[in-house]
């Protein structure tokens, strides 16, 4: 029989796991605890460090490391609009039915957060569809955050290589991208509507007033306290009349809320309706 030696002994992978959790909501359960076992092994080759027990003790004292390592330990992988049939209800019932709302209200201001945003192309593909959709009379804007600051930088900055558009449709590329040597530079008009921050979910949300949330594949890293906790701090943040996005493989199934489950044509969502 192969007995294969495990980086992180028995207590040094709950200290890990633990500290990771208290920090960010992350759990790393038995199944997928040799993804953090090669995430640490990575970061301490990096920084050329040979044992686990002085990384911990330099993340005991140093905020910046534990930054960096839960950066190191995200999973952030995305893509342009991820999701079609998220986007289809988008454009087809959620902003329509919001643009009604705002106008019988007297509003003019639209608010989206995109929660968890990775490289940028989630906030990037919602600003593009506002901007098609939201007539002038009114604003909007999008505000995207994440813990993994090598993430926003990217998102920042917002040049994708030729294979990272592939999703976009044509009439976006053509509007909203120019088109460089080796990939895609997201537009000035469409930088300009998104806020770029650093951002744990795990410390509330420090926002109000949001018309839209879309947090997707983000919350399935999490535990079912953790997950509660961040879906109950979306509904304090969000408008009385608004919408929240999660993950196709996500589900509020099971979760005390008061969100109200939303089947349209295109793809199940939740709203927070009448409040
Ligand atoms: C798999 S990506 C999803 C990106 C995008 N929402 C999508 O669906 O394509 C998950 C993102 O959530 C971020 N994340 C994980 N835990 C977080 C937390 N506690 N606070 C903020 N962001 C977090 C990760 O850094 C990562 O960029």
């Amino acid at each position: 029989m192969l007995i294969m030696e495990r980086f992180l002994n028995e207590s040094e992978f709950k200290t890990f796991r633990d500290l990771i959790y208290n920090a960010s909501g992350i759990h790393f359960s038995e199944s997928n605890r040799s993804i953090l076992e090669s995430r640490l092994k990575e970061r301490l080759r990096k920084i050329k460090l040979s044992t686990i027990g002085e990384y911990h003790r330099i993340i005991l004292t140093d905020k910046t490391e534990l930054k960096i390592l839960l950066d190191t330990v995200t999973t952030n992988l995305t893509r342009f609009f991820r999701n079609s049939m998220h986007f289809q209800t988008l454009e087809n019932h959620v902003i329509p039915e919001l643009i009604q709302y705002k106008r019988e209200k007297r509003q003019n201001h639209l608010h989206v957060w995109s929660a968890g945003c990775s490289t940028g192309e989630e906030p990037y593909s919602l600003a593009m569809v506002l901007k098609d959709l939201v007539p002038p009379s009114m604003h909007f804007e999008v505000t995207a955050s994440d813990l993994s600051l090598q993430s926003l930088m990217t998102a920042k900055e917002g040049f994708y290589p030729e294979n990272k558009v592939n999703n976009v449709p044509e009439k976006y590329l053509k509007k909203y991208f120019d088109r460089k040597d080796n990939g895609y530079q997201v537009r000035e008009e469409i930088k300009k509507a998104v806020t770029f921050d650093y951002h744990n979910l795990k410390h509330g949300s420090g926002r109000s007033n949001l018309d839209i949330v879309f947090c997707r594949n983000v919350i399935i890293y999490f535990d079912e306290a953790a997950q509660k906790n961040v879906i109950e701090n979306f509904w304090e943040a969000m408008n009385g009349h608004s919408y929240l996005f999660i993950g196709h493989s996500e589900s509020l199934f099971g979760m005390k809320t008061n969100f109200e489950f939303l089947k349209t044509d295109w793809a199940v969502i939740y709203r927070k309706f009448n409040c």
